[in-house]
């Protein structure tokens, strides 16, 4: 038994997903924004904790790309991660699930904890830690094959093979790409547009039932209306999952994330260090940090 097999029980709270909701792509004044988030500092502070990072700091060979970084991610909130290039938000979120692992001079200092256990602890599978927490990347990497294939890859990869056609269909369309392929599963993924590309390849993290899943920059190759789909779909999927968001676009996580950690590189030492974190309100409104106001604020370099 891995440690992961103790954690079962409190990875999912089996809320429901809501109706679709229309969104703007431009920016929307501050009472919009606030309703379109979880209410309250209060109340997202008192959810379970998903993560626990304690003084993770992150090297490549000898180079520090983080340092420092401690946080806690919380259950069902959509927390983003933004700040200027360069500064960690690709290794902060790619450690959370050990997709850094295969960077051989990686190494990474601190701790992890997910649901209390060591996600770098003696003994973790990593195959598991990657089921529980799904990835999404930039670029659309759908497989070249069906469209049924690709959600189905990973459940036929961990031996879920009973309702494959069911879990296929609810991946699909949990990632509000049913409609659009349910007449052509069959048919290559890469007949697909860009936007249906990167739902569907969110629809493939999914497949798995993941507890948490990780968008680095999932919108930002998209045109807008894509990219306003892929918002769209964090307010559905957050009932579900929790997730965590790397985004360049301070609309797009002005509007759909609960809370916001900002990442810039340290002063002295230039490395990415964690600057502030809080809820989104706070950190957009009336940020403690002059550096998080000049970013947050435009006026960043
Ligand atoms: N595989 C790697 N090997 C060596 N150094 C790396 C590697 N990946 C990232 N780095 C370095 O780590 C630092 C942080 O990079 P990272 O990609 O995490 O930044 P980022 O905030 O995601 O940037 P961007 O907004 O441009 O995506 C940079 O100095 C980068 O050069
Ligand atoms: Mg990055």
């Amino acid at each position: 038994m891995t440690v992961w097999d103790t954690a079962e029980e409190s990875a999912r709270d089996g809320g429901t997903v809501p109706g679709r909701v229309r969104i703007r792509t431009d920016d929307v004044p501050a009472p919009t924004i606030a309703s379109r988030r979880t209410q309250g500092a209060r109340i997202n502070e008192s959810r379970p904790v998903v993560f626990d990072i304690r003084d993770m700091s992150v090297y490549y060979g000898s180079n520090r790309a983080l340092m420092g970084t401690s946080m806690k991610i919380r259950r069902n909130l959509v927390t983003a991660v933004i700040g200027p290039s360069g500064c960690g938000k690709s290794t902060f979120i790619r450690s959370l699930n050990r997709m850094n692992d295969s960077i051989p001079t990686f190494r990474l200092t601190g701790e992890v904890l997910y649901h209390g256990h060591d996600v770098y602890g003696p003994g973790v599978n990593r195959v598991e830690v990657r089921r529980r927490i799904g990835m999404v990347f930039q670029k659309p990497n759908p497989f070249p094959k069906t469209i049924y294939d690709n959600v189905a890859w990973a459940p036929r990869n961990l031996g879920l093979r009973s309702d494959l056609d069911e879990r296929v269909e609810r991946a699909l369309k949990q990632a509000a790409l049913w409609d659009e392929v349910k007449h052509r599963l069959r048919t290559s993924a890469l007949g697909l547009s860009g936007g249906q590309q990167q739902r569907l390849c969110i629809a493939r993290a999914i497949a798995v039932e993941p507890d948490v899943l990780l968008l680095d920059e999932p919108a930002s190759a998209l045109d807008p209306v894509s990219a306003a789909a892929i918002e769209e779909l964090m307010h559905s999927l957050k009932n579900r999952y929790t997730i965590v968001i790397v985004t360049h676009n301070m609309q797009q996580a002005a509007r759909v994330a609960d809370q916001t950690a900002f990442f810039s590189l340290d002063r002295i030492d230039q490395v990415g260090t964690l600057i502030e974190y809080g809820d989104t309100e706070t950190i957009f409104r009336s940020p403690r940090d002059t550096r998080t106001r000049d970013y947050v604020t435009g006026q960043f370099g």
